[in-house]
């Protein structure tokens, strides 16, 4: 761990990624004897006493954490637990917390920007005034800022002031089980490695359905849309993963998922209507802090290239939303047809909420056929308790590794900056030319009309994967 005067300070303490990820993600750390002496600062406006605090985090916890809940467990993590009652916006309340992490002997913090991004600029000048005494590295989530320009401005004073070593950028789709894999997939299987390029792949597809609306995040929601919520960030992510040329000892992940996102087909050169469909689902606009005359997407179904000469002419279709009846989210791969009268091999690697992986391939119909059929091996790795027991949890993951000073699964900006662009520009030109935003019913797959972005009749949607069949 980081030595014995370090701590976990969370802006945002009161809040509901506090309570319901990083809390239940550091009570798993503690329970599993990975969280060390550090203590955990919780910093909030909120008048709460040590034991209030206590007791809302402990019906979070209950709910929430992976490693099984009991008291005894609780009461030792909640003796590093302390409530820290400031308003953060206020530049000269942090003269008081210097004088309270000395008080509590924290000299090296990790401090977590848990809160809304319009809070981030004055945290931060609240930090570097108090730097001499508590030099710390900062964990700041998406949304980096209101808009690019300013979220460039934040990320270039952050790196000024703590030093790029010590800016760690969570994007929690990093710490899932499944998307760690797929470097592992790809590059220590030959039977893929030897055929992932455009001459073995027809394409490949990235698919995100949610469940659920926007519940109680109207208010951001409805300014960020779900390419900025889901695609800029997550699926760009597994997608420079599942088109990056392999990382090397001195090629991080982080620059090979640069290299692919500067290869994406301009947007000057897509023909947008066959490019993206956004939609919306029915109700939306009735939602709390959404406006009654709302234009943001709830759903959207994108077409994107990558010209190098790995990828070519390969679609890499990506479809997310919200309310669209189940929770699934699954990267397929459709590898090219030796004959056009067989089906073709589909790898399929299940990152949520079944974990795991499947194949579909061809053999020859048992008995005297000789007819080809499909057939499909499918490994459910989530299916078994012990490996479900063993996985740490997307936030617990990443935030162990930024105690261990780790940022091999944290983003650099530059890599969040193009995609931003990227899809920044996609947005403007889909709004330019006027396209729609098409309605779709809620608990249905989303606007029929996502169909329209898919090459050729060869290409379809792939279907649910949620059955376990082991
Ligand atoms: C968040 C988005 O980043 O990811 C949410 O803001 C979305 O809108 C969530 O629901 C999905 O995360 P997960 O881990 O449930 O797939």
């Amino acid at each position: 761990m980081n030595g014995k005067n370090s701590g976990i300070v969370i802006f945002g303490g009161t809040g509901d990624l506090a309570y319901r990820k990083l809390m239940p993600a550091l009570y798993n750390l503690f329970g599993t004897s990975k969280l060390g002496n550090d203590k955990i600062i919780a910093i909030g406006r909120r008048e709460y006493t040590q034991e209030e605090y206590h007791h809302i985090i402990h019906e979070w916890i209950k709910q929430y954490s992976r490693i099984k809940y009991d008291e005894k467990t609780f009461l030792e993590f909640s003796n590093k637990v302390f409530y820290y009652k400031m308003n953060f916006t206020e530049l000269d309340e942090y003269e008081a917390l210097a004088k309270y992490f000395k008080q509590k002997e924290i000299t090296n913090p990790i401090f977590y920007y848990a809160v809304a991004p319009e809070y981030f600029e004055v945290i931060t000048d609240g930090v570097m005034s108090i730097q001499e005494c508590c030099h710390g590295r900062i964990i700041i989530e998406k949304p980096f800022g209101d808009s690019l320009e300013q979220a460039n401005q934040l990320s270039e004073k952050l790196e000024k002031s703590f030093g790029k070593e010590n800016i760690y950028r969570i994007d929690h789709y990093l710490g899932k089980e499944m998307i760690r894999n797929i470097e592992t997939i790809r590059f220590d299987n030959p039977i893929f490695a030897n055929n992932w390029n455009y001459e073995g792949i027809e394409n490949v597809q990235i698919q995100a359905l949610e469940e659920v609306g926007v519940e109680t995040r109207g208010n951001y929601y409805d300014h960020a849309g779900a390419l900025k919520d889901m695609v800029q960030n997550h699926l760009m992510q597994i997608l420079t993963l599942v088109a990056m040329e392999k990382p090397t000892a001195d090629i991080s992940i982080s620059d090979r998922q640069v290299e692919v996102l500067k290869s994406l087909r301009s947007v000057g050169s897509l023909v947008i209507e066959d490019s993206l469909v956004l939609g919306q689902y029915e109700g939306y606009k009735n939602e709390l802090n959404v406006a009654s005359d709302s234009n943001t997407e709830t759903y959207a179904a994108l077409k994107l290239f990558i010209d190098n000469r790995r990828w070519k002419e390969v679609p890499f279709y990506i479809k997310t939303g919200k309310k669209t009846g189940s929770r699934e989210m699954n990267v397929i791969i459709t590898f090219k047809k030796v004959n056009p009268d067989v089906q073709a091999n589909v790898l399929t690697i299940k990152i949520q909420p079944l974990e795991g992986i499947s194949l579909k391939f061809n053999m020859k119909e048992p008995g005297d056929s000789e007819k080809v059929i499909q057939t499909e091996m499918d490994f459910c790795q989530s299916c078994i308790a012990r490996n479900r027991i063993n996985t740490p949890e997307a936030y617990e993951r990443l935030l162990l590794q930024c105690m261990q000073g780790d940022q091999s699964w944290f983003s650099e900006w530059g890599q969040i900056y193009l995609s931003w662009k990227y899809i920044d520009e996609l947005k403007e030109e889909y709004k330019k030319q006027e396209l729609p935003i098409y309605e779709y019913e809620q608990n249905s797959t989303g606007p029929r009309e996502v169909d329209q972005i898919l090459n050729d009749e060869s290409h379809v949607w792939a279907q649910s994967q949620l059955i376990c069949k082991m």
